[in-house]
């Protein structure tokens, strides 16, 4: 495919998109059953739930100008997830494992919370509306979990601390 115009970087940028939030949906559900709190996994399963919607948002955004999503990889959700993998695989304890789980959810949060930015504004770029509104929904449940994900790490912690 030519990437030649905002449009071609826009719909490259995208397709990126749409396989990091697949991988996302695989991450939430790998980690949902692997943490040591109901309320966690439950908040996790949620954003897994939220994610296969923001796909088809994606996938409604592509049909709204007419292109067809690329086979384009998404290294960093891809380097997000091995991290977690490799973490997992030291033998933490299982609070510690939830933990890291929260902040390796938070780490995906804020690179989805910076992509979408972006796309929404070469959204607005193109004055493509029905992509800012659907993008800007994907933003709005990215920007709602991390605060989620910053409140269940704090509380975790200060649970884990008041019992060491
Ligand atoms: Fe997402």
């Amino acid at each position: 495919m030519k990437l030649e115009t905002p449009r071609d970087l826009f719909v490259h940028e995208m397709s990126a998109m749409r396989t990091g939030e697949a991988v996302i949906a695989d991450m939430l559900d790998e980690m949902s059953g692997m943490v040591a709190d109901e309320n966690v996994a439950d908040m996790l399963r949620h954003h897994q739930q939220e994610t296969q919607q923001q796909i088809a948002n994606l996938e409604q955004c592509f049909r709204a100008i007419g292109a067809t999503p690329q086979r384009v990889p998404c290294a960093a959700i891809e380097a997000l997830r091995q991290e977690f993998r490799e973490f997992a695989g030291m033998n933490p304890s299982p609070q510690v494992l939830t933990m890291f789980a929260l902040g390796g959810a938070l780490k995906v949060e804020h690179y989805e919370i910076a992509a979408y930015r972006g796309l929404v504004g070469k959204a607005m770029l193109m004055g493509e509306t029905t992509c800012i509104q659907l993008l800007e929904t994907n933003l709005l449940q990215e920007e709602e979990t991390a605060g989620k994900l910053e409140r269940f790490t704090h509380e975790m912690g200060r649970r884990m601390l008041a019992t060491v």
